[in-house]
């Protein structure tokens, strides 16, 4: 990868499957003189994904994958050839074979609505009301083998209050990520 100091941003790929507000917030982010990286390309498993429209806003090259066998042989191949450094995980719904994750081995991260290693997986804030948590958050963590529980960079955590939904959790939380994204990114390359 190469230094984050001066001209040169890390080339990103952002894979998304749904809203993309974590998309949103990562390219403003990108903007910033301070950002190491710079998002060349958006990747989904979905063509209806709201979060696409983020990409055509702002110019960014956009790209659609079923990732199923034949067809993630070609989205490695166009990683490559887009010379990717960097793929940052936000609300992609898919789990990546072994075969991706070793062919970008260590540059893949990814964020969760929860405080890993609680509540791997789906449902993270209805589970943490349902066991009476008094704590939830958000996680970025690296990409494994094994689902959300790669090495982890950062979390952000906030109380659960007494009248809390998945809803009204869910956004609370989704305001941390936005915060907790950045962050990560920037805490991760600040050393280069
Ligand atoms: C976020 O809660 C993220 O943590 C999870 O999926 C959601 C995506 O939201 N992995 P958005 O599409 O970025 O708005």
């Amino acid at each position: 990868m190469k230094k984050s100091s001066g001209q040169i941003k890390i080339k990103t790929a952002v894979f998304i499957s749904g809203t993309g507000s974590n998309l949103y917030n990562l390219i403003k982010f990108s903007f910033t003189k301070k950002s190491p990286i710079k998002i060349c390309l958006v990747v989904s498993n979905n063509s209806k994904a709201k979060g696409l429209n983020f990409a055509n806003k702002f110019k960014i090259k956009k790209k659609i994958f079923k990732f199923d066998k034949n067809d993630e042989k070609l989205a490695i191949d166009y990683l490559i050839k887009n010379k990717i450094e960097f793929i940052c995980l936000a609300g992609f719904m898919h789990i990546l074979s072994k075969n991706f994750k070793n062919k970008f081995n260590g540059k893949i991260i990814n964020i969760h609505p929860s405080l890993l290693p609680k509540y791997k997986g789906l449902n993270t804030h209805l589970r943490a009301l349902k066991n009476k948590e008094k704590n939830t958050g958000c996680t970025i963590h690296y990409v494994n083998s094994k689902l959300d529980s790669g090495r982890i960079i950062l979390q952000k955590k906030i109380k659960i209050l007494k009248n809390d939904t998945p809803i009204t959790l869910k956004k609370r939380v989704l305001k941390q990520e936005h915060i907790a994204y950045p962050l990560a990114i920037t805490k991760l390359f600040s050393n280069l």
